[in-house]
């Protein structure tokens, strides 16, 4: 509802966005005088409509009360507050979200098709909090609330009502696109669709949903409490409010959002996958051992972990998805996946989840399994 300011003219439809070109003309000052940047982009949150001149505003917006009330109204009309998150899919990445939703003081449903992954992922959950209780990093009674937090359930429909519902299932676009088919029934009006999807087109995704306009990417890090980045894709159709209320959801989970552009693989993947699929073809072709390729990249060039290790970590088989479509997205022969990451899929070696990969996970320590 347009909001009469003093100086400005009865506001209607068009103004707001006008104001919104204006803005960033005129920055507004702190008690002390100093220049507070604007960090939106004007062209991001204008919505489409008609414009006025920019010399029109300059007398309106000399008063600060005033700019300020816009600037606030519009923030607040466009970003929504989300409350309740359904989470589909509880393994690594899902119990992940789950465990950082719930500590930030979002109430979560978690689904699965499998009632075992969800008792496991309940009990993956409290170890991780509590493994940060015992650093001090989270109070006692933080974990006891955010447990209490978590529901689960079977049926995908009970998430429905959600504000946001995540999709953390499989990285197929199949098992992704059959998800989103089932829940569309049941979601309310404004409830914003995601999916964690490392790698799949988000517009393809959106398209075959009936809210391309709230649909995005929202893509977290493994292990998800310890990451810091959160990966913010926006389809073709994406609106700004989704978007903002995205942004002001990795806000209040203390985590850092980094926006990218929906091409195969986004960021991170782009650039991670193709090193960890070399680092394959470098065992592959002898040129180095599992054991000599990770400890390279560990103490030559300061990673956390080696790239095998790493593809262990994050399972063989999302590592193959992600190589097939990039190879697939980008026509490019630089993305081939390398044979003997295939083989390993293939095999049912697929990393610590199924506890062999590169190395094998059965015994005390890992063995490298070349
Ligand atoms: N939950 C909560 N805390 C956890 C945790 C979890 N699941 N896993 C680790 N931590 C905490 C530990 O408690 C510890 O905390 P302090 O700093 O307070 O001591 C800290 O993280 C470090 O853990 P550890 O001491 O157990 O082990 P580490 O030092 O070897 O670190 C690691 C483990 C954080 C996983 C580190 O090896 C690392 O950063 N590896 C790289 C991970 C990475 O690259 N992830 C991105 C993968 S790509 C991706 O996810 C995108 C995709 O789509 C595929």
């Amino acid at each position: 509802m347009p909001l009469r300011v003093k100086g400005l003219p009865a506001p209607d439809a068009s103004i707001a966005p006008a104001i919104f070109v204006c803005l960033p003309l005129a920055p507004m000052r702190t008690r002390a005088g100093q220049a507070q940047p604007f960090t939106q982009k004007p062209y991001r949150i204008c919505p489409p409509g008609p414009r006025i001149p920019c010399e029109f505003f300059p007398p309106c917006l000399a008063s600060r009360r005033a700019r300020r009330i816009w600037f606030r109204r519009t923030a607040e009309g466009r970003s929504m507050d989300i409350q309740s998150v359904g989470i589909v899919g509880a393994g690594q990445m899902g119990s992940g979200i789950a465990h950082v939703f719930a500590l930030a003081g979002f109430d979560v449903l978690m689904t699965d098709i499998s009632e075992d992954s969800l008792a496991k992922a309940l009990s993956q959950i409290d170890r991780n909090i509590e493994r940060q209780v015992l650093r001090g990093k989270v109070a006692p009674e933080a974990k006891a609330a955010a447990m209490a937090r978590i529901r689960t359930t079977l049926r995908l429909a009970d998430t429905g009502p959600c504000d946001l519902i995540i999709e953390a299932a499989t990285e197929r676009e199949t098992v992704k696109q059959a998800i989103f088919e089932d829940l569309l029934p049941h979601l309310k009006p404004h409830t914003i669709l995601t999916s964690n999807t490392s790698s799949i087109s988000i517009t393809r995704l959106a398209s075959r949903t009936d809210r391309p306009e709230k649909f995005m990417g929202f893509h977290f890090m493994n292990p998800v409490p310890v990451m810091q980045l959160v990966e913010l894709i926006r389809g073709i159709a994406t609106d700004a409010a989704t978007y903002q209320t995205l942004l002001g959801v990795v806000e209040k989970l203390g985590k850092t959002a980094a926006s990218a552009e929906d091409f195969p693989a986004f960021i991170v993947n782009r650039i991670l996958m193709p090193m960890i699929n070399e680092a394959v073809y470098t065992l592959y072709e002898g040129v180095g051992s599992v054991k000599s390729i990770d400890e390279s990249l560990k103490l030559g060039a300061n990673h956390p972990m080696g790239p095998l290790e790493l593809a262990d970590f994050i399972g063989l088989d999302t590592c193959l998805a992600i190589m097939n479509v990039l190879h697939d997205g980008l026509a490019d022969t630089k993305y081939r996946p390398c044979p003997l990451l295939t083989k390993y899929v293939e095999a049912g070696w697929l990393g610590r989840k199924t506890e062999r990969g590169f190395y094998d996970y059965r015994g005390p320590v890992p063995v490298p399994t070349r």
